[in-house]
């Protein structure tokens, strides 16, 4: 198991490329068995995330054939199961999309659900609604089986309308519609970048999807679909948590390849808090040189603050001037962080859903512990601002999805670098 050591109080200066999005990646590499064909991915981020979904595409039949770096090609020509190995889907959080894809062009899947959740309940009642919808019987279970009851075997197109605003019942959704007969029409859809970047994935392979990106998006059913090329959106995420780690330092970043669109929310926010931000074409020029002024942050679904910001933005309030609030409306209890954050002199008191924040005036470095992806993002992000040395174990959680986290951050003049340590406590409980 990796640590990371990071020696902070450095300002941050130069320049850092945003990889492809993670949550786009782990969407559009399970919608690549539904086509009957060959089809080229590029920006794909090397993260560990998609390399295990690579190993479950594998074992299911698909070719996956490394192109290089940042792109692959993957044939699902010739897949010959529909029920993925229990163990790695159990890893991640993203498996769930292997029901609509599969479900979707073979009218059945098995697929087992990842066990425990890092930050409140985490139902698929709205993905299985949707299925429902669709004519598939879905029985849940360790497993969730779902298999299409018309005698053509494929699902039946019909209005579905999502009780939640969820991503993943609406990616999920629109996937399984898409090689169904007849048209779908979802409301209440999720909006999120990456929930058209997966629509323009399906779309360019030969579905017809219109509405992505807003609430109301209408399937019409295709037959087959056939290979193509298609390039993956930047990470909004990851842009951002490079801003909130300049936000938090100080000093200077271009963050190149970026949407600039995408980052407003995020934008907006910290220039409340006083750090300059400029946008150009795709990059964002970022610098903090005076002290952070407090402000209030609410999640939301996009356009609104992400709440996969939320610990980073967190980590920053930290070391504003003033009394910060941050409520998360998204998830039920993703302020496990908060603990850790602590350690390095955070003053912060949680009550349900709202954290009240005291900043303060440094951070002293402490060993910490990265509870989950965006809570060790938020531990970087902290660490890199605070005097002295931080141990940050966990890390594998950070490595699900953040591309070279460490190789980009030095690059900036960070002073972090990566140690081995003995496996004892290594966690295998995935969210994301
Ligand atoms: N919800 C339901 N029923 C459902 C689905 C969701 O009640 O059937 C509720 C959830 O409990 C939650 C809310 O709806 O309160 C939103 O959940 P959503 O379905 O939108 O989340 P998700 O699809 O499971 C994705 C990202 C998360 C991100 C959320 C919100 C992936 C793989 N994961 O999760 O990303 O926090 O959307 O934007 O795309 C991360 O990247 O660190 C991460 C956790």
């Amino acid at each position: 198991m990796n640590q990371y050591i990071i020696n902070g109080n450095h300002p941050l200066f130069g320049e850092i490329t945003i990889s492809g999005a993670k949550n786009a990646a782990v969407a559009i590499i399970p919608a690549a068995l539904m086509v009957d064909g060959v089809c080229r991915i590029e920006n794909i981020p090397q993260i560990s995330d998609v390399t295990l979904l690579f190993s479950i595409l594998d074992e299911l039949g698909a070719k996956v054939r490394v192109l290089n770096q940042h792109a692959v090609e993957i044939d699902s020509r010739h897949i010959h199961s529909t029920k993925p190995s229990p163990d790695m889907v159990r890893k991640i959080r993203a498996s769930y999309y292997l029901i609509g894809a599969l479900l979707g062009r073979f009218g059945q899947a098995s697929v087992a659900m990842p066990g425990g959740c890092n930050f409140g309940v985490r139902p698929i009642d709205q993905h299985v609604k949707g299925f429902k919808a669709l004519g598939a019987e879905v029985t849940e279970g360790n497993y969730v089986h779902a298999a299409a009851k018309s005698a053509s075997g494929r699902l039946q197109g019909a209005n579905v309308y999502l009780d939640v605003v969820s991503v993943g019942a609406t990616m999920n959704v629109m996937m399984a519609a898409a090689l169904a007969e007849g048209t779908t029409v979802i409301e209440n859809c999720a909006k999120e970048p990456h929930i058209v970047d997966l629509a323009n994935f399906l779309n360019s392979m030969g579905a017809d999807i219109k509405g992505a990106g807003t609430d109301t998006i209408k399937v019409r059913g295709v037959e087959r679909l056939n290979g193509g090329t298609y390039c993956i959106i930047p990470d909004q995420i990851e842009a951002g948590t490079y801003m909130t780690a300049v936000a938090a330092t100080g000093g200077q970043l271009l963050i190149k390849n970026i949407i600039p669109k995408h980052m407003e929310c995020i934008s907006a926010k910290l220039m409340e808090m006083g750090v300059y931000v400029e946008e150009m074409d795709d990059t964002l020029l970022v610098r903090r040189t005076g002290p952070l002024q407090r402000t209030n942050v609410k999640t939301q679904p996009y356009p609104g603050f992400p709440t996969d910001m939320q610990p980073q933005i967190a980590a920053v309030l930290s070391l504003a001037q003033g009394t910060s609030l941050v409520t998360e409306a998204v998830w039920s209890n993703r302020f496990r962080y908060v603990d850790e954050l602590r350690r390095l002199g955070a003053q912060i008191q949680v009550d349900g859903r709202v954290a009240v924040i005291e900043g303060v005036d440094c951070f002293e470095g402490a060993p910490v512990e990265a509870c989950d992806l965006r809570a060790g993002a938020a531990m970087v992000v902290a660490a890199l601002a605070a005097k002295g040395t931080t141990e940050i174990s966990n890390v594998q959680f950070i490595e699900r999805g953040y591309e070279d986290l460490v190789g980009k951050l030095r690059s900036v003049g960070a002073d972090i670098r990566i140690v081995d340590v003995p496996d004892e406590a290594l966690t295998t409980e995935s969210i994301g």
